[in-house]
Formats: structure tokens, C-alpha cells, sequence
């Protein structure tokens, strides 16, 4: 049977099926990382990884055997793809399946925060509303949604987004011509006509930061964040100073920089939706994850090609 490493934690029915057909090494978290690698690196063909966790470069060239990462996850960040690439090592990740949940998420949150639905809920619980009313919250219909990162889920998200009634502009690295949405120049340009701005752009090195404090002020006081790509993309001391001196209305965030992690700070506040890196989380979508990295290793050690390669990073 070919060995794997599995570097991240799993859904069992994944092990179980990888189980079945390879030996599958445990790398979720090695007692002895050094004695593992020593002991089984050499057998390594294929490493398992996942969107929060995956090898980097020292790793992958410590197995001189490695061929494929496949990885449980869209975003690749947390794999040194570079290092695997230019190894000849195959990358694979899993789009398209989750796209449609991902979005589902980010639609919620343009719903949530302008109208606050989770300050709302939590109003009621603590028996405020026998008290009074809440305050008022702001109508979605009719406002601007700028999106950072016009992917895959940048552009389910706006199909949803239109059909609540918002005005769709995006920026992008990369040119959208066959798009009706209007194109921004520069991210600033857009958080400065937008009210909601969606970040669903790349995580990794080059997109590190890119919401940062001039970003949020060109958003402005009405202006809410949303986040549901990866924590590192948003500076979130700006993001946490933004929201506590009022620079901006509000943000509604699922991924965070340091994650599990989530500062003090944005906890206390009730005008952040926050949720534990969820988007993808649907018994249906995570089964199909799953599935399509069973399908990829399976593929390659058969001999055929790839299902879902990452493309060339270089
Ligand atoms: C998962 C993700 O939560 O696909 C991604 O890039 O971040 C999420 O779908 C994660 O990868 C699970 O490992």
C-alpha cells in the first residue's frame, strides 16, 4: 500500500476511506515530529493537508519521495506550493464543490450585519426586549456591495447579492471582461464606493494585509466588512480600531488572522458577527471535499491525471 502523511485533521469518513486503501501516517500533531519523518519520511508518497495546515517547504523536501498534496480545502495558503512545485510535486485542492456554501455564508453575513440579526438574537435571550425595542438597523436593498477577489466565490456571491437588490462592483487583480459588474481600479477606489465590501480573494503572502487601515477608512462610517476568505488578508488590529472608533459600521467575519484565536476585542463587540471558520462546514459539502481528495490521489496513483491540480504558482 502507498503511505501518506496526514498533516490536518480530517472528517472520519475521509480516514476511514483513505484507510482502506493506503497507510495512512498521523502528522495531525507528532509527539516527535523529527523521529516520525526519520522513522517514515523515506516511504512518503502523498501528503493529506487541509486549508489551515498544511507543509511547508522544509517538510516537503525532507520527503524525497513525495509526489502529490492533496489537500481537503480550496485555499492552498497553507501549503508551500512553491516548494512542492518546484519539486515536481502535483498540488490539489478542492473548487467548485464548496463555492455554493461558501457564497450561501457570505450572503447571510450581508444580511446579518446591516440589519442585526446576531445582535438582535442576543438581545432577545438576555431578555432585553421586555425592556423595549432594539434600534433600527439599515436596509440592504439598493446599497453597494464591493467584492475583493472576483473568483469562483466572489461571483456566486454577487449572483446571490443581485437578487437582493444590491449594486455589484468588484476589484481584481485579474481582468473580468466577459463581467457586467463595474471594475475599480484599485481596492481603495472600491471600499471608497462601496458600503459593504466582501474580501474572497487568495489567502497567502501576496494578498497578506491588503484590507489595512486606509481601506477601512475609505470604506467609512456606514460601512460594514465582510470576511469569509482568510483572517490574514485583513490587518485586524486596523479592523478592531476601525470598529471601536466607529470608522466603520460594523463587520461579520469567519476566518481571522491567528485563528482559533479571535481577539478579546471583537468578542465584546455587537456590531461583528462572528462565526468559527464555517463556510464550507455542510455535511454535503464536506462529503464532496472529501471525496474529490479521495479522487485525486486515487487518480494519480493509478496513473492518470489529476482531478482538481493547483495551477502553476510560479
Ligand atoms: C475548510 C477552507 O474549513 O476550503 C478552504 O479553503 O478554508 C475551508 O473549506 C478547511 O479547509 C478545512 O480544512
Amino acid at each position: 500500500m502507498v503511505d501518506l502523511l496526514q498533516v490536518a485533521q480530517l472528517p472520519p469518513f475521509l480516514v476511514e476511506r483513505l484507510e482502506k486503501e493506503f497507510t495512512l501516517h498521523d502528522f495531525v500533531n507528532p509527539a516527535d515530529p523529527d523521529k516520525l519523518v526519520n522513522d517514515v519520511g523515506s516511504s512518503i508518497r502523498g501528503i493529506v493537508a487541509g486549508g489551515m495546515k498544511g507543509p511547508n517547504a522544509n517538510l516537503i523536501n525532507r520527503l524525497e519521495n513525495l509526489e502529490i498534496i492533496s489537500s481537503f480545502s480550496v485555499g492552498f495558503d497553507a501549503t508551500d506550493v512553491v516548494a512542492a512545485q518546484a519539486r515536481g510535486v502535483i498540488v490539489t485542492h478542492t473548487p467548485e464543490v464548496l463555492t455554493g456554501d461558501v457564497a450561501d455564508l457570505a450572503m447571510t453575513f450581508i444580511l446579518m450585519a446591516p440589519r442585526r440579526i446576531g445582535e438582535a438574537e442576543r438581545f432577545l435571550r438576555r431578555g432585553k426586549w421586555l425592556q423595549g425595542r432594539m434600534d433600527l438597523g439599515t436596509t440592504v436593498r439598493g446599497k453597494r456591495l464591493g467584492i475583493l477577489g472576483l473568483g469562483r466565490i466572489g461571483r456566486a456571491v454577487a449572483r446571490r447579492a443581485e437578487v437582493f437588490g444590491l449594486n455589484i462592483a468588484y476589484y481584481d487583480i485579474k481582468p473580468m471582461g466577459d463581467l457586467a459588474y463595474r471594475s475599480y481600479p484599485t481596492l481603495l477606489d472600491l471600499a471608497a464606493a462601496s458600503d459593504m465590501l466582501l474580501v474572497a480573494c487568495e489567502g497567502g503572502a501576496a494578498t497578506r494585509g491588503l484590507v489595512d487601515a486606509d481601506v477601512l477608512n475609505a470604506l467609512g462610517p456606514d460601512g460594514f466588512l465582510i470576511n469569509t476568505a482568510r483572517g490574514p488578508i485583513v490587518d485586524q488590529a486596523a479592523l478592531v480600531a476601525a470598529v471601536r472608533d466607529k470608522r466603520i459600521a460594523g463587520a461579520a467575519l469567519d476566518v481571522f488572522d491567528g485563528e482559533p484565536d479571535v481577539p478579546a476585542e471583537l468578542m465584546a463587540m455587537e456590531n461583528v458577527v462572528l462565526t468559527p471558520h464555517i463556510a464550507s462546514s455542510t455535511h454535503e459539502t464536506r462529503r464532496a471535499m472529501g471525496d474529490l481528495v479521495y479522487d485525486n490521489l486515487r487518480a494519480h496513483f493509478d496513473g492518470k491525471q489529476v482531478l482538481t491540480p493547483v495551477p502553476p504558482q510560479v
